[in-house]
């Protein structure tokens, strides 16, 4: 399963993409806002850190708007993916935008299989199914994510799922267990994925025994 971080801290970005986890990165306006950036400029400053795939989203909702839009994202660096709403202009837009720009696209507000099942036929790169706002509902946001493999898998749809709105480190497993091809994890749960109580005892031991053994490896 591939990594991206749902983030448009570019702090935070470059200290994960030091560590070797990311495969990538999403980002949405409300993202842009909390970064303080201009999102030309975080965007930009995002590819030269990540070099796979950086969605930046349209914020238009007419198909002509989108294409303005995401040929203007385009032009920011190679690897912007261009992020689309799951809405007939956005699936319009998602096809114009592989076929005319060449780029991948990240159809997003995915909240239904059969959303998700529209996006694919649109030739989306990437779908997201948002998880975490379907269990705010009182749904069962990984049921979802299980429906859409059922379903890409039963076609053979090229589409990724990258399953989104995570909210914990349970989430990013069961997303792994179902086989969702890209989880897009905030940095705080991301980095809470190294920790376990008995991993820090463990090491605290082994420690504590090697001091006693009064040896040096160098
Ligand atoms: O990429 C979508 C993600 O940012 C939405 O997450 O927590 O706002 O539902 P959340």
């Amino acid at each position: 399963m591939k990594f991206f971080v749902d983030t448009a801290d570019v702090a935070e970005i470059r200290e994960l993409n030091d560590l070797g986890l990311l495969d990538g990165v999403t980002t949405n306006p409300s993202l842009i806002l909390k970064s303080g950036g201009n999102i030309a400029d975080v965007t930009r400053e995002i590819c030269d850190i990540v070099d796979g795939p950086v969605s930046a989203e349209v914020v238009a909702t007419d198909f002509e708007g989108m294409m303005r839009e995401a040929t203007s994202l385009a032009k920011i660096a190679e690897n912007v993916c261009i992020k689309v709403p799951l809405t007939f202009d956005g699936l319009k837009a998602c096809s114009a935008i592989r076929g005319d720009l060449d780029r991948q696209t990240n159809v997003t507000l995915c909240f239904s299989a059969n959303q998700a099942l529209l996006a694919a036929k649109a030739g989306a790169s990437f779908i997201s199914p948002f998880i975490g706002r379907l269990d705010d509902m009182g749904f069962d946001g990984m049921e979802v994510i299980a429906e859409i493999r059922q379903i890409y898998d039963n076609y053979d749809f090229d589409t990724e799922i990258l399953a989104a709105s995570i909210r914990s480190a349970d989430h990013v497993k069961r997303c792994a267990l179902i086989g969702a091809d890209v989880a897009t994890v905030p940095p705080a749960t991301l980095k809470a994925l190294v920790k376990h109580p008995l991993t820090d005892k463990g090491l605290e031991a082994f420690l504590a025994d090697w001091a006693k053994t009064g040896q040096k490896i160098v």
